[in-house]
């Protein structure tokens, strides 16, 4: 790794028009955190950078839909993401936020800038106004017909059916969002960066000079650039942001993605108003953009270009953007609320921060979109950071109190075998840097872990409950042995699982230790004092699943059906009943034959849960049956009634009965 003086590491700044969700945290602010913790923990010189992106159409979309102003929105969802934030250890130094004072003047400045220098182009083009509403249409606000695919439902910058990305004049009938009617063209001023200046730079400066970045990150610009770049934008005809600081553009704004990256810079001056020109300015400063992959364009092109139009700024040194993650095999989605919300996370899991950081890096989307599944969360939690990590921390914990009074025992003869397993720390401190510093943080991760598995095989090798029984100083030698293991993982998932390394730290006892003293043998001396064994985590049930796999079960069933009147509802008598007998209607897979106890009569219903359940499982049980129901010939059998059933995230049948048992006959009403 080239030594740099300083490290200016940046993360996205989310769209302040919603809560954070897992794809964020996956793809953008956990790989982040790794690797600011990590650089800490190397005693670097680091500043951690974040914030809302507070302007731009998106913000305008939500106000409107929820006919609040979008001063409102940003209030309201800056707070919820810098505290969820917070909570769930994401380090900033700073998060700050774009509709702050020192950012509208940093960004206006910028601008001002390149205005003065002669960097923009000034075109006046026309563009979409609707005249009812009085003012122009942004691209998100024009709907109309696909010219591809005849989806009739296309937005100004895309279809989202069939992908295109459109311009609003290729819609066929366009339409405005906001009052419904047709717009007309009408001419416009805007200011435009000429991105095409800026491609001999860029080439040489990407496709040679920075090789080594990313396939996905390399490859997106090469063939953006292959594409030939065009003249951009940089001002809009909205109501929402930062005024053009220029004569001749009142009622403009600049666009939301000039600002946005300069809320990096305006940031750093909000912490550092004396020093933050050291890390943007400075040549042995390194700039690091941690991005997804929807973000690459305007990270590695368009910024780079202001930059490098401005003058005196350094560029960024890497651009690591993740790919996308999704949720239970669905693409995550916002608006139709698939997704796991950081917030509800954290309120759903208390104390499970790292579990959620350790699955999300587990299976980080590095290289390829990746899954999230709640099955595998669990798995991971139970399997690798319990069965392993804890269970290891907890068998050393526990037999170094038992045989040694809780202190760490003397050792005085190791054998090669011990050397060996010391040495596997050293390697993996080697390998986890390796991998950190070229941003792989599921390969350093799953490092770590392999140490913990180490710790559990040693254990299972020396058996220090038998060699108690006859050799006291072996048996110390083996557990000295592993509370070093103990210790250095402690250290070793620091920037990965603070949580539970301070735990494990707490527990023993262990004084801050500088990151190069993993692996550089023992870390506790002999007698050093232990404090007593707690687990550092415990099993997720499966009722915690099954309740998150509901949630987002219930969103996949059909819309609610259309309203009908009270009178119509009346007519379905509904009761309480008692299954009395049960048996499977033969020659068939699903049916069982009930006879029920309705508190009216005894009747026969069959009911298609023979799959599901056996007929023990059924006989005494209370049911709610529609009465009613017209009469059915099933398989030769007369059913008169039908139980009333929901499901399970499995697809289980399920009764649905009231909270306590009533008498049979009891209407539901
Ligand atoms: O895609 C997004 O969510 C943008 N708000 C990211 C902005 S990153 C930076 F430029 F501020
Ligand atoms: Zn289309």
């Amino acid at each position: 790794m080239k030594e740099y003086k300083r490290y200016m590491v940046t993360s996205a700044l989310p769209y302040a028009n919603g809560p954070v969700h897992i794809g964020h945290l996956a793809g953008v602010y956990v790989p982040a955190d790794i690797y600011v913790r990590y650089l800490r923990l190397r005693g670097k010189d680091v500043v951690f950078v974040g914030g809302s992106d507070e302007h731009g159409v998106p913000i305008t979309i939500k106000a409107r839909k929820e006919g609040v102003s979008p001063k409102e929105i940003v209030e309201r969802y800056h707070a919820l993401i810098k505290e969820s934030f917070e909570r769930f250890g994401i380090s900033f130094d700073i998060y700050s936020r774009t509709t702050s004072a020192i950012h509208h003047q940093t960004a206006s400045d910028f601008f001002r800038t390149l205005y003065d220098k002669g960097v923009f182009v000034e075109k006046e083009t026309e563009q979409y106004y609707d005249e009812e509403a009085q003012q122009f249409l942004a691209d998100r606000y024009i709907t109309g017909e696909c010219p591809h695919c005849h989806n009739e439902r296309a937005y100004g910058d895309q279809c989202e059916k069939c992908g295109t990305s459109l311009n609003p004049t290729d819609l066929i009938n366009p339409h405005s969002a906001l009052s419904g009617s047709v717009p007309v063209l009408r001419a416009t001023k805007h200011w435009y960066l000429p991105l095409e200046n800026y491609d001999p730079f860029l080439r040489n400066w990407i496709l040679e000079e920075h090789k080594e970045w990313k396939p996905n990150v390399y490859g997106q610009c090469k063939s953006w650039l292959d594409l030939g770049l065009q003249p951009r934008a940089v001002t809009r005809d909205l109501d929402w942001g930062i005024p053009v600081p220029i004569e001749g553009a009142e009622g403009k704004v600049l666009y939301v993605w000039f600002d946005a990256p300069i809320g990096y810079i305006s940031n750093t001056r909000e912490l550092l108003p004396d020093t933050w020109q050291d890390y943007w300015k400075s040549d042995d400063s390194c700039l690091v953009h941690f991005i997804g992959k929807d973000n690459i364009v305007f990270h590695c092109i368009i910024f780079p270009a202001m930059l490098k139009a401005e003058g005196s700024y350094i560029l960024p040194h890497n651009v690591p953007a993740n790919e996308f993650l999704n949720l239970e095999d669905n693409k995550i989605s916002t608006t139709h609320n698939w997704a796991v919300w950081l917030h509800e996370y954290l309120n759903d899991f208390p104390g499970k921060e790292d579990v959620l950081r350790y699955v999300l890096t587990a299976n980080a989307p590095e290289t390829k979109d990746n899954n999230f599944t709640w099955k595998d969360f669990q798995d991971r939690n139970n399997n690798e950071l319990v069965a392993i990590y804890g269970n290891f921390v907890n068998r050393v914990m526990v037999l170094t109190h038992k045989y040694f009074g809780g202190r760490t025992p003397e050792v005085s003869i190791r054998t090669e075998a011990d050397r060996e397993t010391l040495q596997k720390i050293a390697l993996t401190k080697e390998n986890v840097e390796n991998a950190l510093e070229n941003y792989r943080f599921r390969e350093a991760l799953k490092e770590v872990m392999n140490l913990a598995r180490l710790g559990n095989k040693y254990l299972a090798d020396n058996e220090p409950w038998k060699t108690i029984e006859t050799d006291k100083a072996r048996t110390g030698a083996i557990l000295n042995l592993s509370l070093q293991l103990a210790a250095n993982i402690a250290l070793l998932f620091d920037p990965f699982l603070p949580f539970s390394s301070a735990k494990l730290k707490n527990m023993l006892r262990l004084p801050d230790t500088a990151w190069e003293r993993i692996g550089e043998g023992d870390i506790l001396p002999a007698g050093h004092e232990l404090n007593q064994p707690a687990l550092l985590f415990d099993k997720v049930e499966n009722d915690a699943i099954d309740k998150q796999l509901q949630r987002l079960h219930a969103l996949k069933t059909a819309p609610a059906k259309k309203d009908i009147p009270f009178d119509e509802f009346s007519t379905m008598d509904i009761r309480i009943g008692t299954i009395l007998e049960a048996s499977k209607v033969p020659a068939t897979d699903k049916l069982m034959k009930l006879l029920v106890d309705t508190g009216i009569d005894r009747r026969t219903v069959v009911s298609g849960i023979a799959q599901h359940f056996s007929p023990k499982d059924l006989i005494g049980k209370q049911a709610s049956v529609l009465v009613n129901l017209a009469p059915r010939k099933l398989k030769g059998i007369v059913s008169q009634g039908m139980l009333l059933l929901t499901e399970d995230a499995a697809g289980k049948p399920v009764f649905v009965v009231p909270e306590r048992a009533v008498a049979n006959g009891t209407a539901i009403s």
